[in-house]
């Protein structure tokens, strides 16, 4: 095989080093100077599976995932707390009332992460701990801990990276107003977020404001049937629904100003988990129709797209008719923030490929043997994660906006055997062929920088309790000990040598 560094005037430094400009050209068909023969570059390219010095190396949790302390130190309930107190909505009955205890552990759960060899951490601030009435008294005290946390990840030379809102909304505000349902949560979350920028702002630098708006909105508020996520609301109309959809942008637009408003050299950035398209072949033809898909489908178009460019995609509010949201003047301008960098949460993707309507493309269905992972939804389709990067880039013309993978994570079935190790090659399967993936957009110049893998360790896992895991080390809940599983192993000499092995 042809490694990097065998092509001719272009070494590896020099490969990595380059602007993307220069690596889109290569990628398109050479430099002059560089080798052009047919057989060097597309080898070149796809074996590479090397990331450049300074890629973030990451992992990933969230506040209600992994916290508990669900009373301590003056916390009042979010919305997933009496969600998983209705019974049927979570399995088991599972709560997140102590979960990992990594509010009372994580000086422990710090070392783990020294151990791995990460150097940056994406952990999420909630809500309820420091605003828990949703809006009015700061709670210092819950403030502190993040500031415990912030502090013992900088002495051990890890950047933090901190999520604003990863679902856990206060209670008190769906009491008050429905949460979401009103336009007044996005007043609310603005001041939360000047609460806690303003006392963290100059430690902590790397802000990302709302977790995956999809799953809070369409998942959190359903149409005739009690949807999968809290609030867990039953609404009349998919118009309301949309509506929710809306007043999350806005919060997210409101709060990059007050982060910047708090923050003068924060990094802002937001995490969504856009749906990526994949030409089924790729040919000019279907990868056109990609484009297409990436910005014209719903969830796209509604969420994804605003963000980026200030405009909700007009086809898909065609589609949706009345059941658009309702826009004051100035929303847009306010959702389509600049930002440093976009986080792209990927686990599955669609195929795509040309047809001869309306639309321009068709979606194709997975057969059902296709390669599935242990969760029902988690479906295995590496290339997702390059074509999402690549059509930010290529179907939104975002070509000088950074992208990071924000979450990227495989469930499975994880026994302990009795030597107490943790063989989860299917775990390893799954990443090793994402992170592939990421180094083929790297390669071809595609601003990839950096990658947070779901999750540092197994965790509450919403509506599926503590049934499913996602960590790569093992949690064992009666008594909070962390076993780093196979995939741990597996990352930690992935990140030592900067190349998937
Ligand atoms: C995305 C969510 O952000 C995270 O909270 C969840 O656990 C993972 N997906 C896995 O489902």
């Amino acid at each position: 095989m042809k490694k990097i560094g065998q092509l001719g005037p272009l070494n590896r430094r020099a490969f990595f080093g380059a602007s993307s400009g220069t690596l889109a050209a290569l990628a398109a068909g050479g430099l002059a100077g560089a080798p052009r023969t047919s057989q060097a570059l597309p080898r070149v390219l796809v074996d590479a599976g090397s990331f450049p010095k300074n890629f973030w190396w990451g992992a990933a949790t969230a506040s209600y995932q992994v916290e508990g302390a669900a009373n301590a130190d003056g916390r009042k309930p979010s919305v997933w707390d009496t969600f998983c107190r209705t019974p049927g909505r979570v399995q088991n009955g599972d709560t997140g009332d102590v979960a990992n205890d990594h509010y009372h552990l994580y000086k422990e759960d710090v070392k783990l992460m020294v151990e791995l060899g990460i150097k940056h951490y994406r952990f999420s601030i909630s809500w309820p701990r420091v605003v828990p009435e949703g809006r009015g008294a700061v709670n210092e005290k819950g403030m502190d801990f993040y500031k415990r946390l912030v502090d013992e990840l900088l002495d051990h030379g890890i950047t933090p990276h901190a999520t604003l809102f990863h679902w856990d909304s206060p209670q008190a505000l769906e009491d008050k107003y429905g949460s979401w349902r009103s336009r007044e949560i996005a007043r609310d979350f603005a001041d939360y977020t000047t609460a806690v920028v303003s006392r963290l702002g100059d430690k902590l630098k790397h802000w990302m404001t709302i977790n995956e708006i999809f799953c809070f909105t369409f998942m959190g508020y359903g149409v005739g049937k009690v949807p999968k996520h809290a609030p867990g609301t039953i609404v009349q109309k998919r118009k309301e629904v949309l509506q929710t959809v809306h007043h999350a942008l806005l919060a997210h637009g409101m709060s990059c100003q007050a982060i910047r408003a708090a923050s003068k050299d924060a990094h802002v950035s937001t995490v969504v988990n856009f749906d990526s398209y994949i030409p089924v072949v790729e040919t000019p033809e279907n990868i056109e129709a990609a484009k297409k898909a990436f910005v014209a489908e719903e969830h796209n178009g509604t969420v994804l797209v605003p963000i980026l460019t200030g405009a909700y995609n007009p086809q898909a509010i065609e589609k949706l008719g009345p059941d658009a949201a309702d826009v004051q003047p100035g929303d847009m301008a306010t959702i389509g923030q600049p930002l440093d960098a976009l986080g792209f949460n990927n686990y599955c993707g669609s195929y795509v490929r040309a047809a001869q309507n309306a639309r321009g493309y068709e979606t194709l269905p997975l057969p059902k043997g296709y390669p599935h992972m242990h969760t029902d939804w988690l479906s295995c389709v590496p290339e997702a994660l390059y074509w999402g990067v690549r059509l930010v880039t290529d179907a939104l013309g975002k070509k000088e906006l950074p992208i990071y993978i924000s979450e990227n994570g495989c469930a499975s079935e994880d026994v302990v055997t009795k030597n107490g190790e943790v063989f989860d090659l299917d775990r390893v399967m799954y990443l090793r062929s994402y992170l592939r993936n990421a180094s083929r957009a790297i390669a071809e110049g595609y601003p990839l920088i950096g990658y947070f893998l779901w999750s540092l360790m197994d965790n509450f896992e919403w509506s599926y309790g503590y049934n499913t895991r996602f960590g790569i080390t093992y949690v064992d809940y009666k008594t909070q000990q962390r076993i780093p599983k196979q995939s741990f192993r597996w990352y930690q000499q992935v990140i030592r040598a900067g190349r998937v092995l």
